[in-house]
């Protein structure tokens, strides 16, 4: 029986948190007089909380002291964490326990490889932490996405070989950081932004279990 190592990415991927995300990062942008838009907001995708925070400054020409940085981060996650308060499992994205409910009858092993360091907290608003074998998240790592750290991290918990790893991923930076990984490499969203992954979805219901057999069996 073959055992591959799947890692999914969070946001955008198990849950559309994306849509908090910008709405919380809009307001932080306008309180600073800084436009912030949904393209810029595909930018932010993968993206930690700091590096997010620097690139909008960087848009908006800013430059604040180390003690505003901080202010603006917090007040940024406290109106995200006032988002996700509400959460349940209805926000889970279609057909998303489907594949992962296949993963576990057929013994594979499940990691998060998030950039988010709400993940946790996330998981279990929505109920399914515990189909997690391993949770690699932006508590974990030092080296964001597109740098690979995260999911060799999930390979390594896992005790697979990253080669044996499969990635599903939402964001650009993830998929690069997938491939630098030497994974497989799945994107869930538009083709035009995730051309580099092996494979490309639109979302989960397009993905048979037929398909993840053939993952398992590769
Ligand atoms: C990623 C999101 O999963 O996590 C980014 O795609 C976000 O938009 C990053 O900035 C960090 O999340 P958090 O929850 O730690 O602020
Ligand atoms: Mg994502």
């Amino acid at each position: 029986m073959n055992k591959k190592g799947f890692i999914f990415d969070l946001d955008g991927v198990i849950v559309d948190t994306a849509k908090y995300h910008f709405l919380a990062w809009k307001k932080l942008a306008n309180s600073i007089g800084v436009d912030f838009t949904e393209t810029q907001n595909e930018q932010l995708k993968g993206v930690s909380r700091v590096k997010s925070l620097e690139k909008i400054l960087a848009w908006g020409n800013k430059t604040v002291s180390e003690a505003e940085f901080k202010e603006l981060m917090d007040s940024k996650n406290t109106d995200y964490l006032n988002y996700i308060e509400q959460m349940n499992a209805s926000e889970i994205l279609p057909d998303v326990p489907k594949v992962l409910n296949y993963l576990i009858e057929n013994k594979q092993g499940i990691a998060l490889g998030s950039a988010s360091k709400n993940a946790t907290v996330i998981l279990e608003k929505v109920d399914l932490l515990s189909k997690f074998d391993q949770i690699v998240d932006g508590n974990h790592v030092v080296k964001g996405k597109p740098n690979p750290e995260v999911f060799l991290k999930g390979a390594k918990a896992l005790g697979i070989e990253p080669e044996h790893c499969i990635v599903f991923e939402d964001a650009s930076a993830g998929i690069e950081a997938a491939k630098a990984a030497q994974m497989i490499a799945i994107g869930i969203g538009d083709k035009t932004v995730l051309g580099d992954a092996d494979y490309v979805f639109n979302d989960f219901t397009e993905i048979s279990t037929d398909f993840i057999k053939e993952l398992i069996e590769k």
